[in-house]
């Protein structure tokens, strides 16, 4: 941490007390490096507040004195949405203390919940009132519900349920000026005007700090059965998709793709982990249909597909788990992959998504330019087809080759989003923009959406205290 001035340390502690300012030192280092470690910031201060009220304090005196705002939820931001800049003068904003579940009402399907509650601690919540609540993620035990709203999360169930925008009733949100925008409601249906709360759906902290949300609930899952298939290509799993929604009657909540290579990897680098095949085969999916009917036999309906499909070649094989622990096993072979991935050296990463109809296509383009353009790395495309979102991941052959590989970084990152446009997809699918990705945006977006993000952001903040560098360039910064 930079020094801060005594007074705005003194001026910090009267508004959120001593438990609510981190000293300076080792207890800050957390907040100021991103998951993937690639950044590394400093900070004016650390600042935990405990209610909206010394939000709201916090807000208003760095409003009055300029200085940046940081919001840091769980710290599980793959492009550097939660990590001050290396000027020492951002002041970080971390929620965890705001962490109270204010209420759950089980008849209208809703719970308000504060931004530092975990997503964990949410579905625990629906849970024990006999309702559910389906954001799903790897990170889920340590990432923020908060953090989920501000970069709109997706995961394994957005396919049923849709991503964190389509889950949301109402926001409290504190503005750059220190005012309280105190929109919880619990209604489904209200046409009062524009939609405010959507804006500060990941906008990623840059337009205020969302402090709670009313969300969603839904009735609790009863029923489930879980599967995973082996396929010989993409265009077979994109077909599967569509065979399984028809016959289980939509109900497919999750439907994740994996190649060969990344099982491979989380064989090699996570305990415990085992290929359920007999012998290899190139792609994997891993599906699973949900019911809320516990007599619904839907590993009747999963058997009975998966066996026509086996029976005309659509597939090569499938397993059904017939156990929680089976089915346990088949999703950490799925929800490893980033840790395998990340054990086994460097990789470059692209979040991207196409139309579903288009994927099989997209890859036949990709994977060929990948092999010959990147000879230090292999390509590891993964996850949830169901949504045509892909982790279209590049991983390092071996250890020596890192340097070479992320030496690449840009020129491939360029190719791939180029053709991700070409193809009518998005460069970011669910892990928003950060700090990673201000210079795509400002490539792939059009002027006069830039444009109508830039009147926004000025209505909303219009001294650029909040959260600065990350999604837009703003005011000076715009024409460096
Ligand atoms: C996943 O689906 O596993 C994550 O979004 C992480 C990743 O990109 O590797
Ligand atoms: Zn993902």
């Amino acid at each position: 941490l930079t020094a801060a001035a005594p007074d705005l340390r003194a001026q910090l502690r009267a508004i959120v007390g001593e438990a609510g300012l981190l000293a300076e030192g080792a207890a800050a280092v957390p907040y100021l490096t991103d998951h993937r470690r690639l950044y590394q910031g400093r900070a004016l201060a650390v600042v935990l507040p405990a209610s909206v009220t010394e939000v709201a304090a916090v807000l208003r005196l760095c409003a009055a004195a300029r200085i940046a705002v940081v919001p840091h939820g769980g710290n599980t931001s793959y492009c550097g949405g939660a990590t001050p800049d290396a000027s020492g003068q951002q002041l970080v904003l971390a929620l965890a203390r705001l962490n109270r579940l204010r209420s759950i009402d089980a008849v209208n399907d809703c719970l308000i919940a504060e931004a530092g509650c975990t997503l964990a601690q949410i579905q625990a919540a629906a849970q024990s009132a006999g309702r559910f609540f389906p954001l799903s993620l790897g990170s889920q035990g340590s990432c923020q519900i908060g953090g989920n709203l501000a970069t709109n999360a997706g995961g394994t169930s957005v396919l049923r349920y849709g991503m964190m925008r389509d889950l949301v009733l109402g926001l409290e949100v504190v503005l750059a000026d220190g005012r309280v925008l105190e929109g919880l409601s619990g209604l489904r249906k209200d046409n009062t005007g524009y939609d405010v709360k959507s804006l500060f759906i990941g906008a990623e902290g840059t337009l205020g700090v969302i402090t709670a949300a009313s969300l969603k609930l839904f009735p609790e899952v009863r029923a489930r059965a879980t599967a995973l298939v082996a396929v010989a290509d993409v265009p077979a799993a994109v077909a599967l998709l569509a065979h399984l929604k028809t016959a289980s009657s939509e109900r497919v909540s999750s439907f994740e793709l994996m190649p060969r290579l990344a099982l491979e990897l989380t064989l090699r680098h996570i305990d415990g982990a085992r290929d359920p095949f007999g012998h290899p085969h190139p792609w994997y999916v891993l599906c699973e249909l949900t019911s809320a009917r516990a007599a619904d036999a839907l590993d009747v309906i999963l058997e009975e597909a998966l066996g026509g499909a086996l029976e005309h070649g659509q597939i090569e094989d499938a397993l059904i788990s017939t156990s929680e622990r089976e089915r346990q096993a088949f999703w950490r072979l799925r929800e490893n992959i980033p840790a395998a991935q990340s054990r086994a050296g460097a990789s470059l990463k692209h979040d991207i998504s196409l139309p579903v109809s288009r994927l099989a296509e997209f890859l036949a383009r990709a994977a060929p330019w990948i092999e010959t353009a990147v000879p230090e790395g292999r390509l590891i495309a993964y996850g949830h087809v169901g949504d045509g979102n892909l982790h279209f991941n590049v991983s390092a052959r071996s250890a020596g080759e890192d340097a070479a590989l992320l030496g690449r970084a840009e020129s491939v990152r360029r190719w791939v989003h180029d053709l991700v446009c070409e193809f009518g997809g998005s460069f970011s699918a669910e892990h928003g923009i950060g700090q990673l990705k201000v210079a795509e945006l400002e490539r792939y977006a059009t002027p006069v959406e830039l444009a109508v993000m830039r009147s926004i952001k000025a209505a909303l903040d219009p001294h650029g205290i909040m959260n600065p560098g990350k999604v837009l360039r703003f005011g000076a910064a715009e024409n460096p």
